[in-house]
């Protein structure tokens, strides 16, 4: 039997897409969580019980995997996950350290963004073999900013704000693909096939949930609006993902998933 590959995130909205991706591949799989597994998933992975940031179960998940692939994320306390994952990784001579990012980390001055720019360092430090590959929002993220406003009149939006968002599964196809092949470094950047207008992106939402409401773009000031609407998010020259919104709108239905 191959050794697995261990999904850090193994349940979160990508690792969910990358778990099933990799079993469909064949690749035997542990998944990472915080929480036990529940006794009604029958599906065949492994399950490795860790809380990256308190540093517990790391060991026991790293025993004798052929690579990682770290989709485990929590705003505030990323760098210090990523910084305890590689050190037990590297205790525990794993042989590829996989890691997903965002574009424009580095011209987008949110705090969230320069944690990943900072975990990008550490993976890249981390003095193990690795691979890094950054992508621009992934569609179900940018309908949440939607939905989340379910109970508002209206539905705000961030006035000259375009997205190029991706489709969660391609995704997850390529980092199946990477967590297979050689350690690369930082890959190509991947990126949805449309740029989109953010109001466009939020009436659609609503088209496909069936809610009528008004779409009101709201002018914020400060440095990440400017380097938002300066399409600091955007890859134009990495249009790689081929699902738009629509289909990905159409595929969830009106409820979501
Ligand atoms: N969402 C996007 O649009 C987007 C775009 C580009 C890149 N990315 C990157 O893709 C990655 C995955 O994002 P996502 O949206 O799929 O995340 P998500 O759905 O929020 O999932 C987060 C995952 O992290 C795990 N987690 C959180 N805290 C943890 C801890 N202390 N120890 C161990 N596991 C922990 C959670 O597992 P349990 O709750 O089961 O413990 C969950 O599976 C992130 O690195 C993100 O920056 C996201």
């Amino acid at each position: 039997m191959d050794r697995p590959i261990l999904v850090t995130g193994g349940t979160g909205t990508l690792g969910r897409a990358l778990v099933a991706r990799l079993l469909a591949d064949g690749v035997p799989v542990r998944v990472m969580s915080r929480r036990p597994h529940r006794a009604d998933d029958d599906r065949p992975y492994e399950w490795a019980v860790c809380d990256l940031v308190q540093g517990t179960g790391l060991d026991a998940a790293l025993a004798d995997v052929r690579a990682v692939v770290h989709c485990a994320t929590n705003a505030r306390n990323d760098v210090a996950a990523t910084r305890q994952l590689a050190d037990a990784a590297r205790r525990a001579g794993v042989p590829h350290l996989v890691y997903v990012s965002i574009v424009g980390i580095k011209t987008i001055p949110l705090p969230y963004y320069r944690s990943k720019l900072e975990a990008e360092r550490i993976v890249r430090e981390s003095g193990l073999p690795w691979t890094t590959l950054r992508t621009t929002q992934f569609h179900d993220l940018v309908a949440t900013l939607t939905t989340v406003q379910r109970r508002l009149p209206v539905v705000l939006t961030l006035s000259g704000v375009r997205f190029q968002s991706i489709e969660v599964t391609e995704v997850a196809d390529r980092l199946a693909e990477l967590a297979q092949g050689a350690p690369a470094g930082r890959v190509p950047d991947m990126a949805g096939p449309e740029i989109r207008e953010a109001r466009d992106l939020a009436a659609a939402t609503l088209r496909a949930a069936g809610l009528r409401k008004r779409v009101v773009p709201v002018r914020l000031p400060g440095k990440i609006i400017r380097n938002l609407r300066a399409g600091g998010n955007l890859a134009p020259d990495r249009a790689v993902g081929t699902a738009t919104f629509e289909e990905f709108l159409a595929a969830r239905g009106r409820t979501g998933r």
